[in-house]
């Protein structure tokens, strides 16, 4: 018993030499095998513990019959599959690119398939995905965009999570999420942007603006509150209508640097709370033909991978977005710890680059 039977199986499929192996079963391969269907699923979905001669016999089995799992079958007896839920704000934003390299890598480790949802920047979207991946027994799910200060949003993706987690399912987001009881990877942003107004005023200079996205983003509102706690160590105040507000995007980083020189507003430095609204401030100041560093300073916040590059390459404050990424799902495959939910924080460290310098003119002209 247990050696090679192909007879008994018959010809065609079962004895492996059919050209039609998509409908190899587990059946097949326990009957080959010499096992029962229970033993040869235990074997070849992992579920439990077989004895090793067993389990010899029934891979070499589904090896000669080039048997491939059906995926849905397995997902269903486990209650969960072997892919993994990534909800990100904007698949075209390098910040979540680079983010979700660092998810990939750590999932390949583990021999899981990343399925990749892009909200673009609508919050009930991100809530529609997350029922999609319960729906589809994802065995986690990880929200890598900012939470939002927005009761409602809270109570309909609490709704989907709560139940998924009791079945079974895990969740790790990125960024402050204070309304989900959830793992996180939290990067410091207030911490960092504190830091990077400190040594902007250390430069010299007194007359900032800010260019942001959205305030109920948690990542906008720490970032602000951060810099203007910084600028006070400093004994500077950031005036409120030099805080300009628009998309949280290139674009909207173009948009709000084209409105602070309308306004004719002559701050000698600006922070865009993102490297992606840097650039779009960049070009914007290029476009106006407004010299950076000459006559304003820039910074943004997170180095994605190009603003090095840029001309001038650009002043932030670096986060380890790969290993965010990895960190995340790291995070999301460990055990849950009771009802306490992890929190991983992330330093930023402060980069000065070409595009700040120290001002070149006191008066604002
Ligand atoms: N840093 C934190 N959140 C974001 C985001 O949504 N986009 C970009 N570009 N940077 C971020």
């Amino acid at each position: 018993m247990g050696d090679e039977r192909p007879g008994r199986l018959g010809r065609s499929v079962r004895d492996g030499t059919s050209h039609d192996r998509t409908h190899v079963t587990l059946q097949d391969v326990a009957r080959r095998a010499d096992v029962s269907l229970a033993t040869a699923s235990r074997v070849l979905n992992g579920t439990t513990q077989v004895r090793p001669d067993l389990r010899e016999r029934v891979i070499a089995a589904a090896a000669a019959l080039a048997y491939a799992p059906n995926a849905h079958a397995q997902a269903l007896a486990r209650a969960s599959s072997q892919a993994i839920g990534l909800i990100c704000h904007d698949v075209g934003d390098p910040y979540f690119a680079t983010i979700a390299r660092g998810v990939t890598r750590a999932a390949a480790e583990h021999g899981l398939l990343v399925m990749l949802a892009s909200t673009s920047r609508d919050p009930a979207r991100e809530v529609a995905y997350t029922a999609m991946l319960r729906a589809q027994r994802a065995r986690a799910i990880l929200l890598i965009g900012s939470g939002f200060e927005d009761r409602d949003w809270a109570r309909a993706m609490n709704a989907e999570l709560e139940p998924y987690i009791r079945a079974g399912g895990r969740v790790a987001v990125i960024s402050r999420h204070h309304s989900l009881q959830v793992d996180t990877v939290q990067p410091e942003n207030r911490e960092g942007a504190a830091a990077l107004a400190r040594a902007l005023t250390g430069l010299g200079h007194r007359d900032f603006a800010v260019l942001t996205g959205p305030h109920a983003l948690t990542t906008v509102a720490d970032r602000l509150g951060g810099f203007r706690d910084g600028l006070a160590d400093g004994g500077v105040r950031l005036a409120d209508d030099l805080v300009i507000e628009e998309a949280f995007t290139r674009d909207g980083g173009y948009a709000a640097a084209t409105e602070l020189l309308r306004r004719g507003s002559r701050p000698t430095c600006v922070f865009a709370v993102t490297d992606v609204m840097a650039i779009g401030a960049l070009a914007a100041f290029r476009d106006h033909g407004v010299d950076v560093p000459g006559q304003i300073s820039l910074a943004g916040f997170d180095d994605i991978p190009i603003v090095g590059d840029l001309v001038p390459p650009l002043t932030t404050v670096a986060l380890p977005l790969v290993e965010m990424g990895e960190r995340v799902m790291n995070l999301a495959l460990r055990e849950p710890h009771g009802s306490r939910r992890r929190v991983e924080r992330i330093a930023g460290e402060v980069v000065l680059r070409a595009s700040t310098a120290a001002p070149s003119r006191t008066v604002p002209g």
